[in-house]
């Protein structure tokens, strides 16, 4: 049955024509056309086209300055993970208009990291390998796999594993982003099934996957998922190499040129921009693979994903096939109906889909809190493509002989008016043909994925009208009952959507919430305006932004670790990403009486666009910005020890430098390629700040061994792809060397005869930097003392080049080692750094400065013993 009403809005065309669209060989094809072909003569049947599509032609301004700068997109795609990377959906109403088939501008986006470009020149030659397990392996081009191959043309729905999670972080923040409803699109995809390409390869015997991987770069290396052979060889599966999305060639950000489509499967196995096929007789070890794309049990909590990898090993908690779902579309969030002069009966519509191809037979709406069902009406447009055989776009379009279904379908049920009026909220669940049927319970798990519990959307009456909410909307929007109900106190897993049932027990589901440590003063109701904040943005009194609360920095400037610098920097800035990642418990508990106000809504969206400083195109001689992330490019990585790696990066250019001071640090910020969470930790450059057009950091990695999963930066670090762009800021830190004796602590200048240095592992780094100043000019006559303690000789970092600065510089600088677990034939000084040690090396003196840095371990016992010998707290400075 179809629905009448949804030829009215800007629906699928409802065509009666052949195919008249570009041929395959065209690069690239131009869009399709909708007017009639007279030119070919075809039996008139009745199949749906695609909307109407109105390419961007325009990059966004807000897209400029990212790696995705040529790409051109819709502006009403909401942004779901800030300006980049690209993760998007439509609202969900304009989705829903656009019909059965969703045009490409309103395609939801997934992309892990930067859009590959390719240029429309390249694509015929865009090259991708079969290999692995496979008798004959091969190289393709893509003109070659639509010459040498048949050509199929087939309407496929994607949705993300993550649609509808913002639900799930309502109840328990999860490791994801927050999607809304609309991670689900469909297109007519044109290409060759994957099947016939695996076949001409030839698998071996032991071959059972098959692994994809993409061309897009990432932290954790490329992006890359699989799935079983057995699938791509069942035609019921349809499995296909697409290279055009309604009659178009793809777009950047969905692949172009060439990607996997996996129908029925959760959109994370349908790999973009596809350069590898590989047979494997495991599944894909990628990292993607392992560490995305699950679902967990509910009880493992975050942090226990964090310290145990097995449960991310367990191949049972992938998931494959999506899960039975749906969703209200009308009514709309904050749709209002008028009950005076309003319609008899509202149509309420939506749309549902299965899995595995499975197809939904019924969706039920019920008024009552599912105590009764109503069953809506469905229209399975896909269907409508079975009854016809022809060519489509450049493909074969035939479905006649294939039962499963891969797209959504929508629904719709005409509820009289004052039913709903007397009703408090309206639910749907749907089933497949498995009898699969959603649950009225949320299933939380770590990663938030394939929320699909019943799809709630609630009404209130005032005055002559009724008014909606859905659960939520997406990203960091405001609105929806479920934030309503929690900030009311609400517990939304009472088994009543939070709602306090007269006379019936509470029976909450524990989700134990993470314990975070308020950061707000209690009972302050002070909103501020993006003007206010803005008046902030300097030393007089700097303010800033962490989650959407507005501090002062003020009253810590002088005491603050990082320095003054630190805070001035984020003045009049959203801090939150930094803020969250480097402070302490106790750093955050002090946050409430700096707390000044909530930032309103309207300067929350202020805050996120782009910053309105005009970028200029001069080059600029210094690289760091210590109120912007700028990027610098991985050039190489070097082992210097088991454990120890210098990480070189290339500047904008060949000129510029650093932009360092000596003495301070910088910040390198990488994003968790699963939930986008950003880490980001402090370094001190190991090469030069003077150095032109690199920048060399060296980084002790803590990687996974055993059943300790390794430290995070480490491990992103770790793999980072060389070519990869990393983020950087700074400079920070309270201590500046300026050189001949002169350096400056929170920016007020002293006098330094001597320093003693005392560091341990890679706390050797800022302390190398200061020594280095100092030994390089002849001229200074500062002395450097420096106690280096570390456990195994092949430990000491930096030793040659120590040694190398103390040559001729023997009357001003000493560099003495110790070891914990020296060897026989260690003839330097044996144990950790102790009260002797800083006796007899460290000389009290009213121009001696004492520069500490190490494991907390050391840092403590040497604070304690500095403490005992009289050294004032001036004197001392822990980096
Ligand atoms: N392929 C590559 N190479 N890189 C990616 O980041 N994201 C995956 C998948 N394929 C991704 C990828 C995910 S998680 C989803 S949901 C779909 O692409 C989204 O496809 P779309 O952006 O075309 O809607």
């Amino acid at each position: 049955m179809e629905d009448p009403t949804t030829q009215d809005t800007r629906s699928n065309l409802l065509l009666k024509k052949h195919d008249n669209l570009p041929q395959f060989d065209q690069f690239p094809p131009s869009p399709p056309q909708t007017e009639e072909n007279d030119s070919e003569s075809s039996e008139e049947v009745e199949i749906l086209l695609p909307p109407p599509t109105n390419p961007p032609t325009q990059v966004l301004d807000i897209d400029k300055k990212t790696p995705d700068a040529h790409v051109p997109r819709d502006p009403r795609l909401i942004r779901l993970t800030g300006t980049h990377p690209f993760n998007v959906e439509a609202p969900l109403s304009a989705l829903f208009n656009e019909g059965f088939l969703t045009s490409p501008e309103l395609f939801y986006v997934r992309n892990h990291g930067a859009v590959p470009e390719v240029k429309d020149q390249d694509i015929p030659n865009w090259q991708f390998s079969v290999e692995g397990l496979v008798e004959r392996p091969l190289t393709l081009t893509l003109r070659q796999l639509i010459a040498e191959y048949e050509q199929i043309t087939c309407p496929i729905t994607l949705v993300c594993a993550g649609n509808r999670r913002k639900e799930q972080n309502q109840v328990r923040k999860s490791q994801g982003f927050s999607w809304g409803a609309a991670g689900v699109s469909t297109a007519l995809f044109t290409g060759v099934a994957m099947s016939e390409v695996i076949k001409k390869a030839r698998p071996r015997r032991r071959a059972r996957y098959v692994c994809m991987e993409g061309a897009d770069k990432l932290p954790n290396g490329f992006y890359g998922t699989s799935v079983k052979l057995n699938w791509v060889m069942d035609p019921n599966r349809g499995m296909m190499l697409a290279y055009k999305m309604n009659g178009e060639m793809l777009r950047p950000d969905h692949g172009k040129p060439l990607r996997a489509v996996i129908p029925g499967q959760i959109g994370g196995r349908s790999v973009k921009w596809l350069k590898k096929l590989i047979i494997t007789a495991a599944p894909s070890d990628n990292w993607y693979h392992i560490y995305d794309n699950r679902v967990l049990p509910t009880m493992v909590s975050p942090d226990e994903s964090a310290n145990n990898p097995k449960w991310w090993q367990d191949d049972r908690y992938a998931i494959y096939d999506l899960s039975t779902n749906s969703a209200i579309a009308y009514p709309a969030h904050e749709e209002q109906v008028c009950l005076k002069d309003g319609p008899e009966k509202y149509r309420a519509k939506g749309y549902a889909y299965g899995g595995g191809g499975r197809r939904i037979t019924r969706v039920e709406i019920s008024i009552d809190k599912g105590r009764t069902w109503r069953l809506a009406d469905i229209d399975y447009a896909e269907d409508r493509y079975r009854e016809v055989e022809q060519t489509l776009f450049g493909g074969r379009l035939d479905m006649s002989w294939r039962e499963s279904c891969f797209c959504w379908c929508h629904w719709w049920l005409d509820i009289p008016t004052l039913e709903l009026a007397d009703a408090k909220d309206l639910v749907v669940r749907a089933m497949d043909e498995s009898m699969n049927i959603q649950p009225k319970e949320m299933y939380w798990s770590v990663l938030g994925m394939m929320n699909n519990p019943w799809f709630r959307v609630t009404i209130s009456k005032e005055g002559d009208y009724l008014r909606f909410e859905h659960p939520t909307q997406p990203a960091l929007m405001p609105g929806g009952w479920m934030e309503r109900v929690k900030k009311a106190g609400g517990n939304l897993t009472n088994g009543h959507w939070g709602e306090n049932l007269a006379g019936e027990e509470e029976k909450a589901v524990v989700h134990e919430q993470a314990k975070e440590v308020p950061m707000t003063k209690a009972g302050l109701k002070n909103e501020i305006l993006i003007d206010e904040l803005r008046k902030h943005d300097n030393e007089d009194e700097p303010w800033f932004v962490i989650n959407g609360e507005v501090y002062t920095g003020l009253p810590f400037m002088k005491e603050h670790p990082g320095g003054a610098q630190s805070i001035l920097s984020a003045a009049g800035l959203d801090t939150s990403d930094e803020f969250m990642a480097i402070h302490s418990e106790t750093a955050k508990a002090m946050m409430p009486s700096y707390h000044l106000g909530t930032l309103s809504d309207s300067a929350k969206l202020s805050l996120t666009e782009p910053a309105s400083e005009t970028a200029s195109n001069e080059p600029r001689p210094t690289f760091l910005n210590s109120r912007a992330w700028t990027k610098a490019v991985l050039h190489s990585k070097r082992a210097i020890s088991a454990d120890t790696m210098i990480f070189t990066f290339t500047l904008e250019h060949p000129e510029q430098t650093l932009g360092l001071p000596v003495g301070q640090h910088l910040m390198i910020r990488l994003r968790d390629p699963v939930d986008r969470e950003a880490i980001i930790r402090p370094y001190t450059p190991i090469s030069d700040t003077t150095r032109k057009g690199y920048l060399d950091v060296l980084i002790k990695l803590y990687l996974s061994s055993g059943s300790h999963p390794g430290g995070k930066m480490s491990r992103a670090m770790n793999s980072l792809p060389v070519g990869h762009g990393v983020d950087f800021k700074g400079p920070i830190g309270r201590f500046e060397y300026i050189g001949r004796g002169r350096c400056a602590v929170n920016g007020v200048e002293r006098k330094v005869k001597s320093f003693a240095m005392i560091c341990g592992g890679s706390g050797i780094t800022p302390i190398f930097q200061v020594f280095r100043a100092v030994m390089r000019d002849a001229d200074d006559p500062t002395t450097c003392t420096v106690l280096n303690g570390n456990r195994l000789v092949e430990d000491i970092l930096c030793r040659e080049d120590l040694d190398a600065l103390l040559q001729g510089n023997e009357h001003r600088g000493e560099v003495i080692h110790t070891l914990t677990k020296a060897t026989e034939e260690w003839a330097g000084l044996k144990g950790r750094i102790n009260e002797d040690l800083v006796q007899k090396h460290c000389h009290a003196h009213k121009e001696t400065m004492v520069l500490v840095c190490g494991p907390e371990a050391l840092e403590k016992s040497v604070r304690k013993v500095l403490r005992e010998q009289g050294w004032a707290e001036e004197q001392v400075l822990f980096f």
